[in-house]
Formats: structure tokens, sequence, C-alpha cells
């Protein structure tokens, strides 16, 4: 069966909804939740589904010891759910190509830094935007610059706030975000 790490800062909605996909699936398992808060929603939801954490800290995350840490779990993949720290380089190299995120807009506009969370939907609000959407992709060095895996987009409604718009993204990431890491791991 195959290992997941997820990297997440905040609630771990798309953290829920992975653990919930691959609990009827069977084909993947959560083995390890990575977190930077101590009071992200997330590890509520580790407890809950009685998966491992790791509380890191800025110093500590780029060294060996997490490595190894995360090397003996053999994870098929990383997955930044709503993770907010940009991964250290010796990380991507130690697990290369095997490192996902998602990011809550169509890349490559409404990236980089300071772009996350709500001041993404702000913005895209601002512009006077269409469409937004999701994008998975690659993490490579370079925050939100990994080759794209897959893109899904939703209309900007009149009226909307970045609250309601946010609301519509994040169905879109429940339902792509798990079906994507499915479709990664049928081809490693
Ligand atoms: C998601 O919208 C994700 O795209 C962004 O942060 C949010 C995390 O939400 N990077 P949650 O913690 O999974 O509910």
């Amino acid at each position: 069966m195959h290992s997941l790490i997820i990297f997440a800062s905040g609630k771990g909605s798309n953290a829920a909804a992975i653990i919930d996909y691959f609990k009827k699936t069977g084909q993947a398992r959560v083995s390890l939740i990575v977190t930077n808060k101590q009071d992200a929603g997330v590890l509520e939801i580790a407890n809950r589904e009685h998966i491992p954490f790791l509380i890191i800290d800025r110093k500590t995350f780029a060294e060996t010891l997490l490595q190894e840490q995360l090397q003996e779990h053999n994870p098929s993949l990383l997955v930044l759910a709503g993770f907010l720290w940009k991964v250290p380089a010796s990380l991507v190299q130690a697990f290369p190509g095997k490192i996902i995120n998602i990011h809550p807009a169509l890349l490559p506009a409404y990236g980089g830094k300071g772009m996350y969370g709500q001041h993404v939907h702000e913005a895209v609000l601002a512009a006077g935007e269409l469409q937004s959407g999701i994008t998975i992709h690659k993490v490579n060095e370079a925050y939100d610059e990994g080759a794209t895996i897959v893109q899904a987009c939703c209309p900007v409604e009149k009226g909307d706030t970045a609250a309601t718009l946010a609301a519509r993204i994040h169905e879109l990431e429940h339902y792509f975000f798990p079906r994507t890491i499915e479709f990664l791991l049928s081809k490693s």
C-alpha cells in the first residue's frame, strides 16, 4: 500500500478529504501529518484518525533528522495541502518529483509570495476575473513554480465575496486532489 505524508498549516479540510478518499479505495494511507502550527485544525483530524503527526519549527525543518523521519515512512508522495512554508531545497532534493502542492487559483496567475488563503481570492475578485480555479503542481525550489499536473476551473459569480469564492474552490479541491493523487500513484 502507498504511504502519503501530508503537510498542512490550517484547518485541514483537504487532508480530511484525502484521508476519507483513500480509506474507501484502500490504495494508500496517510502515514504522517506534518504541521508548523501547534493549534492547526489538521491536528484534530490527525487525532481523530489516529494518524501520527509531527510539529516542526523552522530550524529543524530542513535538517536531516526530519528527512530521516520522513524517509522512514517510505512515502510515495509528500502532499502539501495548505502548507504555508516554502519547502527547503534539501527536502525537494531528498524526494525528487515526489512533492505536490495545491494552490487555490489558476497558476501562474495569483501565485507566489503573499498569495495564500483569502489574499488569493481577494486579488482574483479585485481584478474582475470571470473564472478562477485550482492548480495541483509539482514542488520545486521556487515557490508555486513547479510543473502543473492538473488545473480545474470554476466561475466567479456576480456578488462573490472572498468567502463564497473560497467555498467554491474548496469543493473543487476536495474532489480533484484525492483523485489526482490516485492518478499519480497509479503511475508510480
Ligand atoms: C486550500 O485552499 C489550499 O489550496 C490552500 O490552502 C487551503 C487549505 O485549506 N493552499 P484546508 O486547510 O485544506 O481546509
